[in-house]
């Protein structure tokens, strides 16, 4: 039975718990927009289309800041198609998910939806196919208070007020030979870098995201990182990463274990950045944007992806949605950025609804929370104050991709004005329960006020979904644990995400 031993102390914080951290992505792609968030006609629609279960679920799972809207998408969008009456936006060729796009849902629709969920909107700009005058115009559009030219076309579209964006992306993956205006290294430093400054000319209160490696696999991760940052490092806040993971060659694993390459890849854009840093004798230090992550199916993508030689193009195809089993994969990423809580100021799971997404929903019937959805949301609710710095030690196993994995993974919040302290632990064993012994040093912890895990049920295995039945696989209440003199001991089930949500002297 493998076991662990964690030692919190009051005394030894990381960083406050960037709230930004627990961000999503909506991407015009497959189902996400269309007939995920938005579908007029549908049951539970309002006024303006936007689908009402989405919109509840969404904020019962309570995004704090939402990326839109793209992706790939992004690199062939004409943000412009999107605003003004809706008789007269074009009907567009989406070049990235070769897919029709109506333009019937844009960025005041967007904005409708984000106020009415009560998130932040980080938006990209595209730098694939247009550049730096499209995105100064499109930033004149949002945040102007008025009386130019883009400014009052936003008014005239029904939003006096500036939307008042403050986080912005310089183009996505756009490292990537896929992407669409794919660029060097240099091509798409200097053009960023051109293009921030401007931007920030029109609002310097902006904060600016330079794309770095689309996964820490690609051939040019490092080199890019490098070369775009030595280009961008005054203009630039952050820089990004993205990161999918699978279950490859019936090697479970090795997938339970995916959240060690996310802590490497972390380290190592730190440490590219950082070397940046000194080589430019710099006083800034560039923060992370992890604003793409999930689990991903691509081999299950492969048959649903773009088919460029076909003429099939039609609206909103379903593009990879995927029923997850995923949860405890999903925990282990929850806490790895939360345990990097010190530069990933910002993370976005990919994507809210239907594509990989947290939600699924039928057109013209029900919405509900898919199994990675739940770890989402109890981690940004509980996560407060403080990250804690988790000292762990216990049982490892080996994969035939990972040596020395932690069968055990934990995170920890505490938060001494609220009295309050949150810890989430992964049972990565898949057939064995884990024991965990946390001691509690300086929390003054009085009483457990939440136990919950989530884990396959009996009767259940692990690749239970939520999709035929919506309730299948939810955190339960768990009993299985005591604490004692600033001792919590706990008994987790095998393949499972337990988390703690405690009640501290303050
Ligand atoms: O999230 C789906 C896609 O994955 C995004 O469009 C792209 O940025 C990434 O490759």
């Amino acid at each position: 039975m493998p076991a662990a031993r964690l030692v919190l102390d009051a005394a030894f914080t990381l960083a406050p718990v960037p709230r930004r951290l627990f961000g999503t992505f909506v991407e015009h792609m497959g189902r996400c927009v269309y007939t995920g968030i938005y579908e007029p006609g549908h049951p539970s629609a309002d006024e303006n289309g936007l689908r009402g279960d989405v919109l509840a679920l969404t904020r019962e799972i309570g995004p704090t800041v939402v990326r839109y809207p793209g992706g790939n998408f992004v690199s062939n969008y004409q943000w412009q198609d999107g605003v003004g009456p809706k008789t007269q936006r074009p009907t567009r060729l989406d070049l990235a998910w070769h897919s029709i796009e109506t333009n019937e849902f844009g960025l005041h629709e967007f904005d409708d939806w984000a106020t009415k969920v009560g998130t932040e909107v980080m938006l990209a700009v595209n730098l694939g196919t247009r550049g730096l005058r499209d995105a100064c115009d499109l930033l004149e559009y949002t945040n102007h208070p008025g009386g130019t030219y883009w400014s009052d076309q936003r008014i005239a579209n029904g939003s006096r007020e500036p939307f008042g964006y403050k986080l912005w992306c310089l183009g996505n993956e756009m490292d990537g030979p896929w992407q669409v205006g794919h660029k060097t290294a240099a091509e798409y430093g200097r053009l960023a870098n051109e293009t921030g400054k401007a931007m920030r000319l029109i609002d310097s209160e902006i904060e600016l995201v330079a794309c770095g490696s689309s996964n820490s696999a690609i051939p040019t991760f490092g080199a890019w990182e490098s070369t775009v940052l030595e280009l961008t490092y005054d203009t630039v806040d952050y820089i990004s990463l993205h990161a999918y993971y699978e279950e490859k060659d019936s090697d479970p694993l090795s997938f339970l274990a995916s959240a060690v390459n996310m802590d490497r890849f972390i380290d190592d854009v730190v440490a590219t950045a950082d070397a940046v840093r000194a080589r430019g004798r710099h006083r800034k230090r560039i923060d992370l944007s992890f604003d793409e992550w999930n689990v991903w199916y691509i081999h299950k993508f492969s048959g649903d992806g773009p088919k460029p030689n076909s003429a099939d193009w039609v609206p909103n195809p379903p593009l990879i949605e995927d029923d997850f089993t995923d949860a405890v994969v999903v925990g282990t990423f929850l806490n790895s950025l939360l345990r990097h809580g010190d530069r990933v100021k910002v993370a976005n799971q990919a994507q809210l609804v239907n594509v990989i997404g947290l939600l699924r929903s039928e057109q013209g019937g029900e919405a509900w929370k898919q199994t990675i959805a739940y770890p989402f949301e109890q981690m940004r609710r509980l996560a407060q104050g403080q990250i804690l710095q988790v000292v762990a030690s216990g049982d490892l196993f080996d994969s035939s991709t990972y040596t020395d994995v932690p069968f055990v993974d934990a995170s920890a919040t505490y938060d001494a004005d609220r009295g309050c302290a949150a810890l989430f632990v992964a049972n990565r064993s898949l057939d064995e329960a884990g024991t965990v012994e946390v001691d509690l040093r300086g929390l003054r912890v009085t009483s457990v006020i939440e136990a919950t895990t989530l884990h396959a049920g009996p009767g259940q295995d692990r690749h239970t979904t939520n999709g035929e039945n919506h309730g299948a696989v939810i955190p339960r209440g768990f009993d299985d644990h005591t604490l004692e003199s600033g001792r919590l001991a706990a008994q987790l089930p095998p393949l499972s995400w337990t988390v703690f949500a405690l009640d501290c002297q303050r």
